[in-house]
């Protein structure tokens, strides 16, 4: 199998999403993006490295003049500036100029902070994404959103930066643990819930290949992802008319929920919880009928994602999503559900109406 996804921005083929199950069309996609005998520095982590980078290493050998590797922390807490600044640091010590390359191999962090060092490195150079977790093969990697997280504030700092290249390699799922697994399908239920009925229909009726990582289950699964980011990074490629802030469905109270429990749920978990919340809150608003909240909310947990949580304080967590960057005048931009497969975005509503959401999701055990 091989799969091609262009991405345009104002009608003009910008990049391209390759959906391969190994690294072997890789090479002469590089040579044809004329990147011959350019330095590349090629950023990951100290989880991912270790299985990919030298066979990614092997598959470029003899195109680029030199190729470094920089690796750090793996995890969340390690998206911040300090590891921006130790890239940058390692970039300049080896001369890379305007003209080199960042390939970024790893998850939605990796992604994250190497495209954001790409933006700003000598006012920017190209960058090349090699996403190997769901997560990032299905959303982060796509769309050009980079940064990092900032004081209190998630992706507080970044810039948009188209890559040149999406290059999405599926049997590096077959590495990938399934925890993180699970917290990707987080993301790819939030499509069908958003902006595709028959999408999410899709989904639970093949659960069991999910889980069993059916090698042609998860390839259309995430090309039907790919193909619905695409459309809606190309209506709205920096999130200015609304509809790439619907991509943000779940995520209000997800990031709250992320930054309370100190990055110990993740990303894709805390997603789930959210979405959960905001149905909710659809059915208390007279969008969704009960019917509908509860069979989204039971549809996570087959798919092993969290729809409670215990130990947070509800005020807390409501304080964090008016910290959340998609606050605006202090009022919060929220994704509710009119149905599934449409999402609508509403600024108007209370304290007492997301507080009902976190509440929902709130276990509490009896007699607390
Ligand atoms: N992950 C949300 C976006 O790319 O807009």
């Amino acid at each position: 199998m091989s799969k091609l996804i262009t991405v345009n921005y104002n009608r003009k083929p910008i990049y391209d999403i390759m959906i391969e199950n190994d690294f072997s069309q890789l090479p002469e996609k590089i040579k044809s993006l004329g990147y011959e005998g350019v330095k590349a520095t090629i950023v990951t982590d100290k989880i991912v490295g270790p299985i990919y980078v030298d066979a990614i290493k092997d598959a470029i050998k003899g195109i680029f003049s030199e190729v470094f590797v920089y690796s750090f922390d793996a995890g969340e807490s390690h998206k911040n500036m300090d590891t921006v600044q130790a890239i940058l640091a390692d970039m300049v010590e080896h001369k890379m100029n305007r003209h080199d390359l960042m390939i970024a191999v790893g998850g939605g962090v990796v992604g994250d902070v190497a495209g954001f060092c790409a933006s700003i490195y000598m006012r920017g150079i190209d960058v090349i994404q090699i996403p190997t977790s769901l997560l990032a093969q299905v959303d982060s990697s796509i769309g050009g959103k980079t940064g990092v997280d900032f004081l209190q504030y998630k992706n507080m700092v970044g810039a948009f930066k188209m890559p040149k290249l999406v290059y999405i390699n599926t049997n590096t799922l077959s590495t990938l643990d399934d925890r993180q697994f699970y917290a990707g399908m987080g993301e790819v239920l939030k499509y069908g819930l958003i902006m595709d009925a028959s999408f999410y229909e899709w989904l639970l009726s093949k659960l069991y290949e999910i889980h069993d990582k059916d090698a042609a289950t998860l390839e259309e699964m995430i090309e039907h992802c790919c193909v619905l980011k695409q459309r809606i990074v190309e209506r709205d490629p920096e999130e200015k008319t609304g509809d790439r802030a619907l991509l943000n469905f779940g995520h209000t109270i997800g990031h709250a929920i992320e930054k309370y429990k100190d990055f110990t749920l993740l990303h894709g978990e805390c997603v789930a919880l959210g979405c959960v919340a905001a149905a909710f809150i659809s059915w208390k608003k007279e969008k969704l009928s009960m019917d509908e909240y509860y069979e989204i909310r039971d549809m996570f947990v087959p798919f092993n994602l969290p729809i409670t949580i215990d130990d947070i304080d509800d005020e807390a967590i409501l304080n964090l999503t008016k910290s959340d960057k998609k606050a605006e005048n202090g009022g919060v931009k929220f994704v509710l559900l009119k149905k599934v497969g449409k999402a609508y975005l509403d600024k108007t509503l209370t304290d007492e109406e997301i507080l009902g959401g976190i509440k929902e999701i709130h276990f509490v055990e009896d007699g607390e």
